[in-house]
């Protein structure tokens, strides 16, 4: 119903349609055990090192977080060879999408993406009542950076990559980031989201953009990074944005002060730390997407190259009747309808001794 104080980009903006928390489907579906493998979550569990300094952090709650986050910014700056001034936090890295769009774009100005990227992007150019354009992707549903470049416009302000990209785990070269910043224009920022870079490393053999390099050569790149994936942080909400410094200051000014919570804070420079639960995860995420393209089988399904941690799958069909049947069997993934993508859905990586279980109850779905 349209109420007279909800203006026109509001009403038509999505709704997010939250997943059913597993215990609340069990019930439903009067089933046990239960694996969710739909929210590109790590199967790993949460950082160990991240988890054991959380504790000390607690006799300090009644006080404010860091509003600066000083030494998480100290600690990304150390490990990433930048200067404090160009480090910006958020609660999570989608917080920093939706401060980019509102510190950044006039009425008149454009957010560009391409097909199938992640939908936070449309949505913070939306919340804001900002234009979005996607442009037109390749065959096999990755940026085509040539429509991408064609669809640059005198109101392009931010040109946003998710790379490797969410849901279709497709990635931009090196080449191909270098040819959309040269077609940049001057006023606009190139937005490189790298939520799964650490997972896109275990893959050195593919050519693949590297961000924080193309920040070193152009001051209009911002590089968004998360702690929500691998380092398995994602219900603390804490990402990063490395930027010119210009850039970091007016994301906080119209950031809200005191949005990274203390316990995110300690969490995460903990979790910067740990090697070992990165170089497990990622291992661990490379193997199982190499067991998914090779061992998921059935008429018309395809399942898509990633170097992240979840599969995109063309089930060869409509996805709603596999999804449902796949629920059926407590395996819960992500149907793509969203996304413009009705006979696809997304799988996660689920942890070693989970897969074969994920993958027998796809193959089996698939063969019904
Ligand atoms: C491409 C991409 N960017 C950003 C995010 C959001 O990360 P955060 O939890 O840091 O807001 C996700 C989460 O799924 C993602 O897939």
């Amino acid at each position: 119903m349209t109420q007279p104080f909800v203006p026109p980009h509001v009403q038509h903006l999505d709704v997010y349609q939250p997943g059913k928390p597993i215990e609340e489907l069990e019930r439903e579906l009067g089933i046990t055990g239960a694996l969710k493998v739909a929210s590109n979550e790590n199967p790993c569990g949460p950082s160990p090192k991240a988890l054991a300094a959380l504790p000390g952090a607690l006799p300090e709650l009644h006080l404010y977080p860091d509003a600066g986050g000083f030494a998480l910014r100290r600690a990304l700056a150390d490990k990433y060879g930048l200067e404090l001034a160009q480090l910006a936090l958020g609660n999570g890295s989608n917080d920093l999408l939706y401060q980019l769009v509102l510190a950044t774009c006039e009425p008149t100005d454009e957010v560009l993406t391409h097909r199938f990227a992640f939908l936070s992007y449309r949505l913070a150019a939306q919340v804001a009542g900002r234009t979005f354009v996607a442009a037109t992707v390749t065959p096999e549903l990755a940026c085509d950076v040539d429509a991408l470049i064609a669809a640059i416009t005198q109101r392009t302000k931010l040109v946003v990559i998710g790379t490797p990209n969410n849901p279709t785990g497709s990635i931009v070269t090196r080449g191909g980031m270098a040819k959309i910043l040269a077609a940049l224009p001057a006023r606009a920022l190139l937005v490189i989201d790298e939520a799964y870079a650490e997972y896109a490393a275990e893959w050195p053999e593919v050519d693949h953009a590297d961000g924080l390099a193309l920040l070193r050569t152009d001051r209009r790149v911002v590089v968004l990074r998360t702690f929500s994936k691998i380092y398995g942080l994602a219900g603390l909400r804490v990402g990063f944005a490395a930027a010119d410094p210009s850039v970091v200051d007016v994301l906080g000014r119209v950031g809200r002060t005191f949005h990274v919570s203390s316990l995110a804070q300690v969490g995460a420079i903990a979790a910067l730390d740990d090697d070992e639960h990165v170089a497990t995860s990622a291992r661990q995420a490379r193997i199982a997407i190499e067991r998914l393209r090779a061992e998921v089988r059935g008429p018309g399904v395809r399942v898509y190259p990633s170097l992240a941690n979840f599969v995109l799958i063309d089930c060869g069909r409509a996805s709603g009747p596999i999804y449902d049947g796949l629920l059926r069997r407590g395996v819960i993934v992500r149907p793509m309808a969203a996304w413009g993508m009705p006979d696809h859905i997304r799988v996660s990586v689920a942890c070693e001794a989970d897969m074969p279980r994920v993958i027998t109850t796809l193959n089996e779905i698939f063969a019904a």
